[in-house]
């Protein structure tokens, strides 16, 4: 079988993914990102759907040692939307035709379980749009509480499918011994009939490539419907990002996956080629890499989906996982009347109605 055959057939090996991930070669990158648009094309056709991202709270009780609004971090202005101003923005999602809003905090207790169950109904009641909650590790009866109220979809990234790695940059949860892992939890969310997305972070340092190979195969597993990956972007404030103490064992420069543009084209396009099916968006952290082309490169090698950041602006300056995030330059509505022209100027469409996951079943 040639590699073209092989890569649209759905069933790549471990090592022909690290094979993959390991090219630097431009002409044979050519035939990978060929057999990722193609199975785009196939799978989920032309449209680019559009999701709403609001920020609505930048707390967190977690203390992720890449993430700059982590519990630790006391160099940022925390805040809190209030409902009316989420709403707000879920009425510029409706009045720029967007067919999903996205909900995404740090892991923050203070949005209580009722609070985002009203914002919820809210949103089913009033509007046409989905909703997708992206609230952190919530407890499953929360979850379920939301999926009960209306929600849709919710996103969870697993960041690394190496335990020890993940541990190391994921400290508990304080005054939470036993919970459950972040996998069991993204099937604990399918199970509950949510259309579910997750996702890895490419080039955290002691991440090797058959490590990443490893997250595309459990991508596959779990069958997800949405899949988000980004580089790893070291933000000053975080152990990762200043070079602080921590029990990572450095990797040699020949194993350790460099957090680079290309590399996450390389997931994508090979996400795209485990998950034929999934929603998978051109993230924002790509486009902080390559502000002018990020994004459509990414459309062009496997996703079909954009986030466009509704949050008010006077908010989103401080959500700040990682510095310098593409969108803090951006304002929703002059991103929002270019965005058609970037879209048609690939050879694509802006998706209508929701956008939900192809071969997804509402249960
Ligand atoms: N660089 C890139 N992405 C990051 N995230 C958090 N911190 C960083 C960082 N320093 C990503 C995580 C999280 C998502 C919301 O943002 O993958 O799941």
């Amino acid at each position: 079988m040639n590699i073209q055959s092989r890569l649209t057939a759905d069933n790549l090996s471990r090592d022909e993914i690290v094979t993959w991930l390991r090219e630097e070669n431009p002409t044979k990158l050519e035939v990978l990102w060929q057999a990722a648009d193609e199975c785009r094309r196939q799978s989920v056709g032309d449209e680019v759907h559009l999701r709403g991202l609001v920020e609505i709270s930048n707390h967190c009780i977690r203390s992720c040692a890449y993430c700059g609004i982590r519990f630790d971090n006391k160099n940022i202005t925390r805040y809190r939307m209030n409902n009316d101003e989420i709403f707000d923005c879920v009425k510029q999602a409706v009045e720029f035709g967007y067919g999903t809003v996205v909900l995404q905090a740090g892991e923050d207790l203070g949005l209580s379980k009722e609070n985002i169950a009203a914002l919820v109904t809210r949103i089913k009641k009033e509007t046409p749009l989905a909703v997708t909650l992206s609230l952190g590790e919530r407890d499953v009866e929360e979850l379920s509480y939301w999926k009960k109220a209306g929600a849709d979809r919710y996103l969870l990234r697993f960041e690394t499918s190496n335990e020890a790695l993940y541990k190391n940059i994921h400290p508990q949860r304080p005054n939470k011994t036993e919970s459950i892992s972040r996998i069991d939890l993204l099937k604990e969310i399918k199970r509950l009939g949510y259309e579910t997305g997750s996702g890895v972070l490419i080039g955290i340092p002691g991440q090797s490539y058959d490590d990443l190979a490893r997250d595309l195969e459990l991508f596959r597993e779990l069958d997800l419907d949405m899949i988000g990956v980004g580089p790893f972007i070291p933000h000053p404030d975080t152990p990762l990002g200043n070079g602080a103490e921590n029990n990572i064992v450095p990797l040699s420069p020949e194993s350790q996956v460099p957090n680079s543009e290309l590399m996450t084209y390389k997931v994508v396009a090979l996400s795209r080629l485990v998950c034929p099916r999934a929603n998978i968006p051109s993230t924002t952290a790509l486009a902080t890499l390559n502000l002018s082309e990020g994004r459509e490169l990414g459309l062009l090698r496997g996703a079909n989906v954009l986030m466009p950041n509704l949050t008010p602006s006077q908010y989103r300056v401080h959500y700040e996982i990682y510095p310098d995030k593409a969108c803090i330059r951006e304002d929703a509505r002059e991103y929002h009347d270019r965005l058609k022209f970037r879209i048609e100027a690939i050879g694509r469409k802006i998706g209508t109605g929701q956008g939900s996951a192809i071969g997804f079943s509402h249960k």
